[in-house]
């Protein structure tokens, strides 16, 4: 219907009608000078009322549904065995019929859960790309996080598919090298999200099992963005162009042991998440923690309502209309900064556009964080708040080193179905602006930071 429909038409059509309105508050750029400085240079550190266009995360970020608030009302709060967490496990198992499914309150939960069970010293696990809070829950336990997408992942501004993939030769080799006995689980982050919100291809994920089938070893999703990347399958992937996304995402479900889950991506929620799985001896240890550090196992780290909200979003999210919206209205804005000059991951990803600093910034090397110059830079002009993806986020390794990270990246994420394309015609504007004075903008030195995740808290003071 929709092909028949409006396939003729270039305009993206939002598919919903607005019915309920935040004011966004406009300030300068003297303001904006201000609060840069008393926020240290770190965006994570500013007011939100004062951020223009909010693109620091899509996660739990997003506009929720007429149904969604609907289902919150429904939200039964019993202690156990909520009518609200039947509702919630069947929509999940209805994607993914997982034997064990663990409720937590985000996603960082369900990591820290399992990595304590299956992680610590001497233990290896492979990802094609570990998010940021992935990568600190496994070090956290003495674990050691290895990326391993395939080299075109790495790659900017090669244009490839699914540059999400896993290097499935690099997994064999490293399995072989370690012993099957050290890698206690190999994951696979749908999107590839520290990687430009890149998806992985059904083939891939078919190949990965293989050898996690040669080797004895399970396989679990970081499944956060499960139905962006089934949509860029079925686009993509040769001979998927007719499935439903459903099958598309029960059959990747099919192909693993398990997953870890933020519900505030493709859960369409402000917040919750999962760890399923179908092994019965692992999932007594897991929720054994649970208990210990988020709630009884049918609530998690969650209210009934909360359970609600994701139960109904999950049904949402994977509605072709919406989906094509989605990833169509990401490439709107990858495609013009492109038309504009302006570096950036290609192609567009699910969720976000990747803005390439280090090649942007140039003059400015890694270790004085060209990412962060730009985001702040971005902010201080126009309002607008992405996220560094790259040498602050990545470059601080547990041993107390620092190197630069594989890329330095801002993101540009978009909450979902919250911003209209006046507000990304905006954005394309103002980075058109602090693009063409790229020259102009100095790096920065870190002045003080934390001993994990510095992304989050550092401060930072900007190089003459
Ligand atoms: C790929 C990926 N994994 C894990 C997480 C962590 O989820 P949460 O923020 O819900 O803890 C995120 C969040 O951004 C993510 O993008």
């Amino acid at each position: 219907m929709h092909d028949a429909a409006m396939q003729r038409w270039h305009t993206i059509v939002e598919p919903f009608r607005i019915h309920s309105v935040e004011p966004i508050r406009f300030n300068t750029v003297d303001e904006r000078s201000a609060h840069l400085v008393e926020a240290g240079y770190n965006l994570f550190n500013l007011h939100a009322d004062d951020v223009l266009i909010d693109l620091l995360t899509d996660s739990g970020t997003g506009a929720m549904s007429r149904d969604q608030w609907a289902a919150i009302q429904r939200g039964d709060e019993s202690y156990a065995g909520s009518p609200s967490w039947f509702r919630f496990l069947d929509a999940v198992r209805a994607l993914f019929p997982f034997e064990h499914v663990i409720p937590t309150h985000q996603g960082r939960a369900a990591e820290k859960i399992l990595f304590t069970v299956i992680g610590g010293p001497g233990k290896v696990i492979p990802n094609n790309t570990h998010f940021d809070t992935t990568r600190a829950n496994v070090e956290f336990t003495g674990a050691e996080a290895v990326d391993l997408v395939i080299p075109e992942g790495r790659q900017p501004d090669l244009l490839h598919p699914f540059k999400g993939n896993m290097d499935v030769d690099a997994l064999d080799a490293l399995i072989t090298e370690r012993g099957a006995e050290h890698v206690p689980v190999v994951l696979l982050t749908i999107t590839n999200n520290s990687g430009g919100g890149q998806p992985v291809s059904l083939a891939n994920i078919r190949a990965v099992r293989a050898v996690c089938d040669r080797h004895g070893i399970p396989l679990f999703l970081d499944g956060c963005r499960f139905a962006e990347n089934a949509w860029f399958i079925r686009q993509r992937e040769p001979g998927q162009q007719d499935r439903p996304v459903r099958d598309i995402v029960r059959e990747i479900g099919s192909l693993v042991d398990g997953m870890t889950m933020s519900a505030k991506k493709d859960g369409m929620a402000n917040i919750g998440g999962w760890l399923a799985m179908n092994d019965d001896a692992l999932a007594a240890q897991c929720r054994n923690l649970l208990i210990l550090t988020e709630g009884f196992p049918t609530y998690g780290g969650l209210a009934g309502r909360d359970l609600e909200a994701i139960a109904q979003g999950l049904t949402e999210v994977v509605d072709e209309h919406y989906l094509r919206y989605r990833i169509e209205s990401t490439a709107y804005l990858a495609d013009a900064l492109d038309a504009a000059g302006v570096p950036a991951v290609k192609p567009a990803g699910g969720h976000a556009v990747y803005l390439d600093a280090r090649s942007l910034l140039a003059h400015i090397p890694p270790l004085e964080y060209p990412g962060q110059a730009l985001a702040t830079a971005l902010y201080r002009e126009g309002g607008i708040r992405g996220c560094e993806i790259g040498t602050v986020m990545f470059g601080r390794h547990p041993d107390g080193s620092e190197t630069p990270a594989a890329m330095d990246l801002v993101r540009l994420a978009i909450p979902r179905r919250t911003y209209t394309q006046s507000h990304v015609d905006y954005v394309i504007e103002v980075v058109r602006w602090v693009a063409e004075r790229a020259a102009s903008l100095r790096g920065l030195r870190i002045v003080d930071e934390p001993p994990a995740l510095r992304h989050f808290t550092a401060r930072f003071s900007p190089l003459e």
